[in-house]
């Protein structure tokens, strides 16, 4: 791998609640989160950051992102964050640590360069109300296709919470994806700037496509995976998962996305 290789992890879905006894799906997700760190901090390969694609906390109250930040900012590598339909913009505020080398041109999207690639961060938002499909506006379009025109020399990797694809799967394709998509998928997919690949969570599930020559790939939840095959015509969910994260690796000619479990990892007990 020469220099213009980028590896980084992607972890999503956190969840953590107001205390840390909180409990979703039966899981504790406080104690999901501190392994899923612990796991990151003990994964003996080379990483630049981590990208944590949405749903830090279950609920944006002031407790809950106290949590949040404690967990976080005790970590000795760098995690970027983007806005599930969970969070809001002031827990990303609370949390994030040093984003001094990040451009940011408004509330939605903020980036950051290595060599030739571009990482771009979209907060976008859920439509609420109970309603788990995300929202991509006329607006939110305009900004993503200015932001990347103006910087046709980069190739750009994307982050968004929010699936903007089918997924074969008929509760998530009715319940849970980006609405608009169209217009998102035209300017990844018919732009002139080179887009590589699109990272996403909300699923809670680690998914892998290539879409006409672009990667999209998802980070499972560490406390918790729903089924997304397509006989679940309802949420189903499998509490009994091993903690566990992607890792991506960036190379001029490949995305190599592998998942690393806690199986895959050794740590000393106290
Ligand atoms: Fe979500």
């Amino acid at each position: 791998m020469n220099k213009n290789t980028i590896r980084f992890i992607h972890i999503s879905d956190t969840h953590i609640g107001e205390s840390i006894n909180f409990t979703l799906y039966g899981k504790n997700t406080f104690n999901c989160t501190r392994k899923l760190l612990e796991l990151i901090s003990a994964f003996n390969s080379p990483f630049d950051f981590v990208v944590h694609t949405g749903d830090i906390v279950n609920n944006p109250q002031n407790n809950t992102v106290s949590l949040a930040r404690k967990l976080f900012r005790t970590v000795n590598y760098p995690v970027y964050f983007i806005t599930g339909n969970h969070d809001n913009s002031d827990v990303i505020k609370e949390i994030q640590t040093d984003t001094s080398h990040c451009s940011q041109s408004s509330d939605l999207l903020y980036s950051f360069s290595v060599n030739q690639y571009q990482f771009l961060f979209l907060n976008l938002k859920g439509a609420g109300d109970g309603d788990n499909h995300g929202i991509f506006s006329k607006e939110d379009g305009d900004i993503l296709c200015n932001h990347i025109l103006d910087k046709a020399n980069f190739e750009f990797i994307v982050f968004l919470h929010f699936p903007p694809l089918q997924l074969d799967c008929p509760w998530v394709d009715n319940e849970m994806t980006l609405l608009n998509n169209k217009r998102f998928l035209e300017i990844i997919h018919c732009s002139p700037a080179k887009i590589r690949a699109v990272f996403y969570g909300h699923i809670h599930n680690q998914t892998c496509i290539n879409h006409n020559g672009v990667i999209y790939s998802s980070a499972p939840s560490p406390f918790c995976q729903f089924r997304i095959f397509a006989s679940d015509n309802e949420v189903r969910f499998n509490p009994d998962i091993p903690v566990s994260f992607n890792y991506i690796t960036v190379t001029e000619s490949d995305i190599i996305v592998k998942t690393v479990s806690e199986t895959d990892i050794c740590i000393r007990q106290k």
